[in-house]
């Protein structure tokens, strides 16, 4: 059997080499347009981090997992087609700013039904709006198609950071198909595929609807969870109360649980603010505006917790921003990744310029991504991954990503060469506080009150 996707980013790559490693009878092939990127995954540097993804690569490409610029010949000699190419967010026309940008979709359903030579199963990896199968499949099965296409969701729930592991081990695997004869049978292959490495009883079959809609609702709610908790945190600071103490109350009752409750400078990522502004989108659709005014809500808080954090530090930074030095710890959008993409470190790096703040980013993975993310922005910035020459003759750290290393760093020693007063806003809540007040920093960390040297 050849599997192949169709898509080398952070889905389609990490997501076929884990398949690739349980599945050694089967020939896998990933394909992108995009020749550099597939260079990287055939080099030793692979084009995304991810902790494990290196030794696997390794294990397993040129025996059963190749990687190739040849998008057609591939897919012509393919039996199963993983589509996990990007869904980005429309900016333009109808839907702009909201609607799922399908573009590359049709084109690649098109390009499927022209070079087939072959019955083939077609898998919706990328996370798509419910009712994509209708148009694949229509697409698919036009009068042009000599060859029969299944068209099956199975929606892809990793998380970036810890992806390999959640593919080795996931909670659930979804599979939605068409309900008739040829769906249900396709469905089961793809089963049969699964069943390599995860358990029969966490392979979950749906119809194709409840699949599509499930993945858009997975991150909704997601998202929900730390929108939520950071409503409350604005509160506690207002009030002396401690979002820590707060989130373990509420996590300790079992109908809430304990996962992300955790408050912070906001979520970041490629998936959620589009998934959501997505579901919106398609609820107004169908004339429901108060679902779709709910769940926008959820990325207006996000947008609120990064404008309040910049709020925070102008106003206790004496109201002037101008010319001081603000170091950035982290610039991914979460720990253990080299992906920044809608990364609350942008926007804040945009508020900050914008108060003509002199700023300086650290990270241990993402500085390249960083530097493309701010290449047309005016002002004063410079990239340095060693966080203590980064935060030299700094006013103010800034911590953005829950790097463990920053947690551990020598506080006292980067106090010693910063301006003073030095101020410390933890974004992500990690640091010591108290040990950093008695160093010497003003500290302010999310939904806990400030620890401050003046009044
Ligand atoms: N990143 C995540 O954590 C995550 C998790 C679950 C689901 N998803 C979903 O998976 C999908 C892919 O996400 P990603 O983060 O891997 O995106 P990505 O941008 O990292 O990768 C997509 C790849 O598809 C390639 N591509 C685009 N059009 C193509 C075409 N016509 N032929 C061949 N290659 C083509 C691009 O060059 C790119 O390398 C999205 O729908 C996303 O919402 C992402």
């Amino acid at each position: 059997m050849n599997i192949v996707f169709i898509g080398a980013g952070y889905v389609g790559g990490p997501t076929i080499t884990v398949m690739a490693s349980k599945c050694p009878e089967i020939q896998f092939t990933c394909v992108d347009i995009n020749q550099d990127r597939i260079n990287a995954w055939n080099s030793k540097e692979l084009p995304i981090y991810e902790p494990g993804l290196d030794d696997l690569v390794k294990k397993n490409r040129n025996k059963n997992l190749f990687f190739s610029t040849n998008v057609e010949e591939a897919v012509k000699n393919g039996d199963i087609i993983f589509v996990s190419v990007n869904t980005p967010t429309k900016t333009f026309g109808k839907g702009a700013g909201y609607a799922a940008n399908l573009e590359y979709w049709e084109k690649t359903a098109r390009m499927i039904l022209d070079v087939s030579t072959s019955n083939k199963i077609i898998v919706e990896k990328s996370t798509l709006p419910v009712k994509t199968a209708d148009a694949m499949a229509r697409i698919l099965n036009s009068d042009k198609a000599k060859y029969h296409f299944d068209i099956l969701s199975n929606p892809e729930f990793l998380a970036e950071g810890t992806a390999i592991n959640d593919l080795l081990h996931p909670d659930r695997v979804l599979i939605g198909s068409f309900e008739n004869e040829n769906g249900i049978k396709a469905r089961q292959k793809l089963v049969e595929l699964y069943q390599n490495w995860v358990p029969k009883e966490k392979i979950l079959t749906t119809n194709i609807w409840s699949s599509e809609l499930s993945k858009l609702t997975a991150n909704a709610f997601l998202a929900q969870r730390i929108s939520s908790i950071n409503a409350i945190s604005a509160l506690c600071e207002e009030t002396d109360a401690n979002i820590e103490e707060v989130s373990k109350a509420i996590g300790m009752d079992t109908r809430i649980g304990n996962k992300f409750l955790k408050a912070s400078v906001g979520f970041g990522g490629s998936c959620f603010k589009k998934d959501i502004l997505n579901l919106a989108y398609l609820s107004r659709h169908y004339g429901l505006t108060e679902v779709a005014d709910y769940w926008e809500s959820v990325v207006n808080i996000n947008e609120y917790q990064k404008e309040r954090l910049v709020d925070r530090m102008l106003n206790n930074m004496f109201r002037t921003l101008s010319g001081k030095k603000i170091c950035i710890l982290g610039f991914a959008f979460k720990a253990n990744t080299s992906d920044t993409r809608e990364s609350p470190a942008i926007s804040i790096t945009k508020k900050l310029l914008e108060e003509r703040a002199e700023i300086s980013i650290s990270d241990p993975k993402a500085i390249e991504n960083a530097k493309k993310d701010l290449a047309d922005l005016e002002g004063k910035i410079s990239f340095t991954e060693d966080p203590y020459e980064a935060s030299k003759g700094a006013h103010s750290l800034l911590i953005l990503t829950e790097w463990d290393i920053y947690k551990d760093l020598d506080y006292q020693k980067i106090y010693d060469h910063m301006e003073k007063p030095a101020f410390l806003f933890d974004g992500r809540s990690i640091i010591d506080r108290q040990k950093c007040y008695d160093i010497g920093f003003n500290v302010f960390t999310i939904g806990t009150s400030s620890l401050k040297h003046f009044d």
